[in-house]
């Protein structure tokens, strides 16, 4: 056992406890700290019992000794409750540490949060680091996906024990990398996670058609996800959705069954739409996957919906052109999810001047966390084709896959909802497409509208674009023009 420590890691629980043996494993020394707790066995005592026991941790109860036996200049990370926990820990460090010392946040913390906090320390010398962590309790123990940020001097000081501790990808890419300045990291693991709320909806949606449209049991749909797993949809999510399918409780009932359909949400996908209105980036399928979590949760309102609009849906018969076309129609939406997530993902680097790159993004989601699949390396080779590139569907790569299935998918999307069955992501996606693909929209009559009711004014499509005209509609109003900006 060495005198002074490599990290300090500060909470022990499910994930704390998970990371710092994850580090333990990987060689370094590391002290711990959990606040006591009132009641019951202090999380620091239990670790070194159990799984800790005979370990390379040095434990502590009490702030200044744990600050006291790091290595200089020290490390350490939280892995704390969002919010206000963590300013509490910051104040309860910072009057033990020195310049140079850092500062890791590896809860999922707001993004604003860390810009604050990542500027009020850098004011008191210490650098701060908001650090995305994914991949769950498993992910933390056996490599999670890793995506810091903040203050870049901490990168080097820090970067031996997150390369070892990360995942790997399937060529040994370590999932890690720094991802840019102030709260980058943080916003990135938010986007992260805003897509992981699309692709869970979408899968649940892809469901939804083989339960209720095709009429298939639990063990066929599961054999379903698990051969979609071994193809271009090949990831955790559709993975675990092929086990939960077939899981069986005690009494021998399929337990996905049991389950109340109400789904929770601790706020980082209702986050990333925040952000996206406010970087102005269209974000509609996550939007679709939080507001569906919402409704969802108005159980007794829809048992009482559903009372007063009885619909049946009659089932048709399973065939693999059908099958075929839900897979085809999930690959599709999930590809303009994940378009939408790095758009908004530009926006905000051109906004922050972040210079996210995306490509070394998608390269880190290939491992480690939730959402892990072989798709993003087709994303992270696009943009390692064109850095610059603007949208995913400009890649040539992409362009022909949508126009390969884009047939099934509005076949899918307008069958289903003829029949009754909501599939708000499926549907937004294609919605998004049509739109996006064109040239012309209605908004010319939207702007005339805005305009003749409040001056808004408009451009022309025969005059330079940056020129703005006012129509007196009615003869009655003045020449006053309303400003010209957008939020
Ligand atoms: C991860 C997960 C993780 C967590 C989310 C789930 O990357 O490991 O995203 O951060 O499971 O908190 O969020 P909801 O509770 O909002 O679904």
């Amino acid at each position: 056992m060495k005198e002074k420590s490599d990290i300090g890691l500060i909470g022990l629980a499910v994930m704390g406890e998970n990371l710092a043996l994850n580090m333990e494993r990987n060689g370094f020394q590391v002290s711990v700290y959990n606040r006591p707790h009132k009641t019951g066995e202090n999380p620091t005592d239990r670790l070194m019992k159990e799984r800790g026991k005979g370990k390379n941790f040095l434990p502590f109860i009490d702030i200044p000794a744990f600050v006291a036996s790091l290595e200089r200049p020290r490390k350490i990370m939280l892995m704390i409750r969002a919010g206000s926990p963590v300013d509490d820990v910051i104040g309860q460090l910072t009057p033990h540490l020195e310049t140079g010392d850092v500062i890791i946040d590896g809860g999922n913390s707001n993004y604003n949060d860390s810009e604050r906090r990542y500027e009020e320390l850098k004011a008191q010398g210490i650098l701060f680091v908001g650090a995305g962590v994914s991949g769950g309790e498993e992910g933390a123990l056996n490599g999670p996906s890793l995506m810091p940020g903040g203050n870049p001097e901490a990168w080097p000081l820090i970067k031996p024990v997150f390369e070892k501790i990360a995942a790997k990808a399937s060529d040994g890419a370590p999932c890690c990398e720094w991802v840019g300045s102030g709260g980058a990291g943080h916003f990135v693991k938010m986007v992260h996670n805003g897509i992981e709320y699309g692709d869970m909806q979408l899968i649940s949606e892809a469901y939804e058609l083989m339960r209720v449209s095709l009429d298939m049991d639990n063990e066929r749909m599961s054999a379903v996800f698990a051969e979609w797993n071994r193809g271009k949809l090949d990831s955790y999510l559709i993975e675990i959705t092929a086990e939960i399918l077939k899981h069986k409780t005690a009494e021998g009932d399929y337990l996905v069954d049991k389950i109340l359909d109400t789904a929770g949400q601790k706020g980082t996908g209702k986050w990333s739409v925040i952000s996206s209105m406010e970087f102005g980036a269209v974000l509609s399928l996550i939007a679709s996957a939080v507001y569906e979590r919402s409704l969802s949760y108005l159980k007794e309102l829809r048992v009482q919906t559903a009372g007063l609009f009885p619909h049946a849906v009659t089932a048709e018969p399973v065939t693999d052109k059908k099958l075929k076309d839900i897979h085809d129609s999930l690959y599709a939406s999930k590809l303009i999810s994940y378009t939408q997530g790095f758009r908004l993902m530009m926006s905000a680097s051109i906004e922050k001047g972040w210079n996210l790159d995306l490509a070394a993004i998608a390269r880190i989601w290939r491992g480690g966390c939730i959402i892990r699949s072989v798709f993003l390396n087709r994303i992270a080779e696009a943009y390692e084709r064109n850095p610059q590139l603007e949208h995913l569907l400009l890649d040539e790569y992409f362009r022909r896959e949508i126009e390969e299935v884009l047939p099934a998918w509005a076949n899918t999307v307008s069958e289903a909802l003829l029949k009754g069955i909501s599939l708000p992501a499926f549907s937004t996606a294609l919605n998004y497409f049509y739109s996006l693909r064109s040239a012309d929209l209605p908004s010319n009559l939207l702007q005339a509208q805005r305009d003749y009711f409040g001056a808004h004014t408009f451009e022309r499509v025969d005059r330079p674009r940056g020129q703005f005209f006012h129509e007196n509609w009615t003869g009655e109003g003045g020449e006053t023009k309303s400003g010209t900006y957008t939020v």
